[in-house]
Parts: structure tokens; C-alpha cells; sequence
């Protein structure tokens, strides 16, 4: 099976992106064949990420002084404390900006490490192994780096590009299903904003991907990221066109804030029920035409939205669903913003509706 390599070009950098299988093991060779050369390198390793994987990588990079930095991964890690004990780390141990910092985990991980290399001694060579498919898809590709903050998310970070990026599918073999749906809601996303044939190509092959069929998985994953390649190079730090990166969430934030950002709905399934929720929202506008509202429908039915909406989105949550909708960064003047497809690949950035508008669309979707 081939691996993919996608080129991405930024102002300050131009690095690959490699897709596919048994990366992991031909690990040392890739660092070399990309001139990337070091005395010590970190691993940041995410505990949930099976140990061999760990011993492999340790066992590749064996004429190295390689040291390891597991963490737990979660939201409450992702803070500024751990990025000053690994910062603390490092510094201990020596580390120069020629040296390498390898981020193994989820886009959780990848954003701790990713920060990290860029304030290190203002930026250390850093490559991104993501292992979940969202981080493969996303997560990875563009430079954000990051970490919460008490007054939020993701509010204290830089932009700061990795000098490689391998995505290993392999990796997902031991990923949680909810994690792949997590991924696939990027997905499909991605294919919804910009990408018809894209889109078709998913509803072919859905069984396939959620079974890891590795040749389609790479493919999916490919395709996927050239999308976001394709968006992100155009608008690097995110003045207009990467909003449309954006289809999907005004709704599935909300849902997620709604709930406390509990485990009852993760990040990718409040993204699905986002996007079922602005595809009726373009239809009852005239937005989006029949053909395009049904296949799209008959899409989400396969995830069973519609009901899943009605268990996590009640006529009495609903103000206080619109109300975060409407403290979304996007939003001024009281109004909201909604990215809106008026076809498939196709996305619409400005729409502003009023509040009162958006909580009866909801009222009407939950009660049909
Ligand atoms: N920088 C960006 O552009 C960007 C884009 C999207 C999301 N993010 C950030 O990424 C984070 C979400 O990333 P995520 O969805 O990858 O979640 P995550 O990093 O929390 O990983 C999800 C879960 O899977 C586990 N896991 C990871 N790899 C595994 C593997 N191979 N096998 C088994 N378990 C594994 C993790 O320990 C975790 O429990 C959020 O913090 C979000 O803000 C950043």
C-alpha cells in the first residue's frame, strides 16, 4: 500500500505531511530523508496510546538521548502548568532549538507540544505524530497551537508549524469508536464545505472507514487534509476564508457548552448534530436546494441525528443553547453568524439571523 504526502506551504515554513501505514516504524529513515537532524529529542506521549508504540519509537531512535513525557490527556491538562513543567523539563535536560520535540497523541497532546516548540527558546524543531483521526485530519494541519485557559478554551497559543507531520494510520487501530465519529464529523466537514465528489466518495465507502479499511482510511484521510491544506493556505491566520472551517460548530459548541462539556456528547458529535442542524437551517431558508437538503439527509440518517438532537437539545435548554450560540466570537451586534452550505461544496460565510429566529427553528426541529 502506498503512503500519501501532502506539501504545506506557509509564509514562514514549507513541511510534509505524510499519510499512511507503517510510518511509525520507518521512523528514523523519514527524520533523515527530511534533514531533520538532533542530539535529544523529547517524546510528549499520550498515555492512552498502547506502549508499544512507545517501544517502537524508542527502539528507532535508539543512537538518540530520547527522553518521555507522558500525560493523561484531557481538557484540564491543557493548561499553562504543563506547559511550564515541560518547559521546566527541557530546560533541565538541556535542550537546544537545534534538538527535536516529537508530540505523539491526539490534537490535545499536539497542541501542549505544539506550543511548547514555539516558545522554547522562541522555537524548537517539532514534528507532530498524530494518533487519532481528528489530530490526523485536523488537529495537525495549520499551525495552531494551544492551550486553555480559566477564562476558556484554546485562548493562550501561537501559530507555529511543525517540520513534519506523520500520520500513521495504524494508530487509530486502538482508537475508541467514538473517537473515529470525533474524526469523521472533521471529515465530512470538510468534504461538505468544499468538495461534492469528496462527499460522495464517503457515503460510498462509510462501513469501510469505520472499519479502518486501511487502503480507504488513507485515502479518506488524504483527501481530507488537502481540503484543509487547500483552505488553510489561503488564509493562514484565519481572517475570512478558514471560518468556513468553521461549518457546524456555532450549533455544536453551543450543544457541548449546553451540557456542561460532559462526556454525554464529545466535540465530533455535537459537530454532526451542528451540521444536521444548519442544513435544515439553509433548506427552511432557501438556501440549500431539495436535491442537495435530501442527500445530505439521507447522509445524517445513518447517525440517527434527529433523535440524538432531541435527547441532548430540550425545549427548556433551548434560550440558553441560543444564548451561546450568540457569544460565539464570530457574533456582534446581537446577532448570530451561520456558515451555511448552499450546495454540497460549497459554504456561505455570512448569514446573520436573530436570536429569537434561530431558537424557533429549533423548536420546530426538536418537536418534528
Ligand atoms: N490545533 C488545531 O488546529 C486544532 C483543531 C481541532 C482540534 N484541536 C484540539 O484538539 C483537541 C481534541 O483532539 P482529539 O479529538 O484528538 O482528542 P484527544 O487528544 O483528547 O484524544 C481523544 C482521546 O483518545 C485517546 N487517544 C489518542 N490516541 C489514541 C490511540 N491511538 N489509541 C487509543 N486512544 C487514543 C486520548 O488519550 C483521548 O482520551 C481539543 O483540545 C481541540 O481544541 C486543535
Amino acid at each position: 500500500m502506498k503512503n500519501y504526502k501532502i506539501l504545506i506551504k506557509t509564509d514562514q515554513s514549507f513541511y510534509p505531511v505524510i499519510i499512511g501505514k507503517n510510518i511509525l516504524i520507518n521512523v528514523s529513515s523519514i527524520l533523515k530523508k527530511n534533514k531533520i537532524f538532533f542530539q535529544k529529542c523529547l517524546i510528549v506521549y499520550d498515555s492512552n496510546v498502547p506502549q508499544t508504540a512507545l517501544n517502537i519509537l524508542k527502539q528507532k531512535l535508539k543512537n538518540k538521548n530520547v527522553f518521555v513525557y507522558k500525560l493523561k490527556s484531557s481538557e484540564k491538562v491543557k493548561n499553562i502548568n504543563t506547559v511550564n513543567k515541560i518547559l521546566n523539563f527541557t530546560l533541565k535536560q538541556k535542550f537546544h532549538r537545534t534538538d527535536l520535540i516529537i508530540s505523539v497523541g491526539g490534537g490535545i497532546i499536539s497542541d501542549i507540544a505544539g506550543f511548547v516548540s514555539s516558545i522554547y527558546k522562541r522555537g524548537i524543531n517539532f514534528v507532530n505524530m498524530p494518533t487519532t483521526l481528528l489530530s490526523q485530519v485536523d488537529a495537525s494541519i495549520g499551525g495552531k497551537t494551544g492551550v486553555n485557559s480559566t477564562y476558556g478554551k484554546n485562548l493562550i497559543g501561537s501559530f507555529y508549524q511543525p517540520r513534519l507531520v506523520l500520520s500513521d494510520i495504524l494508530f487509530l487501530k486502538s482508537l475508541p469508536k467514538r473517537e473515529i465519529i470525533c474524526g469523521y464529523a472533521e471529515i465530512l466537514k470538510h468534504a461538505f464545505i468544499r468538495n461534492k465528489k469528496k462527499f460522495l466518495f464517503l457515503d460510498k465507502n462509510l462501513k469501510k472507514i469505520f472499519h479502518i479499511d486501511e487502503k480507504i482510511m488513507s485515502k479518506t484521510i488524504y483527501e481530507s487534509c488537502k481540503i484543509k491544506k487547500s483552505i488553510i493556505e489561503k488564509d493562514p491566520l484565519e481572517k475570512n476564508l478558514r471560518r468556513i472551517l468553521n461549518y457546524g460548530h456555532t450549533f455544536g459548541h453551543a450543544f457541548e457548552a449546553n451540557l456542561n462539556y460532559s462526556k454525554k456528547l464529545n466535540h465530533g458529535e455535537a459537530v454532526l448534530l451542528g451540521m444536521y442542524c444548519a442544513n435544515n437551517f439553509a433548506y427552511k431558508k432557501n438556501i440549500i436546494n431539495k436535491n442537495d437538503f435530501n442527500i445530505i439527509e439521507q447522509h445524517f440518517a445513518k447517525f440517527n441525528l434527529s433523535n440524538k438532537l432531541k435527547r441532548i437539545a430540550k425545549r427548556r435548554n433551548l434560550s440558553r443553547i441560543v444564548n451561546y450560540m450568540k457569544s460565539d466570537k464570530k457574533n456582534y451586534n446581537n446577532k448570530i453568524n451561520l456558515i451555511l452550505l448552499n450546495k454540497i461544496g460549497s459554504a456561505k460565510i455570512n448569514n446573520t439571523y436573530k436570536t429569537m429566529e434561530i431558537e424557533s427553528f429549533l423548536n420546530l426541529l426538536i418537536n418534528r
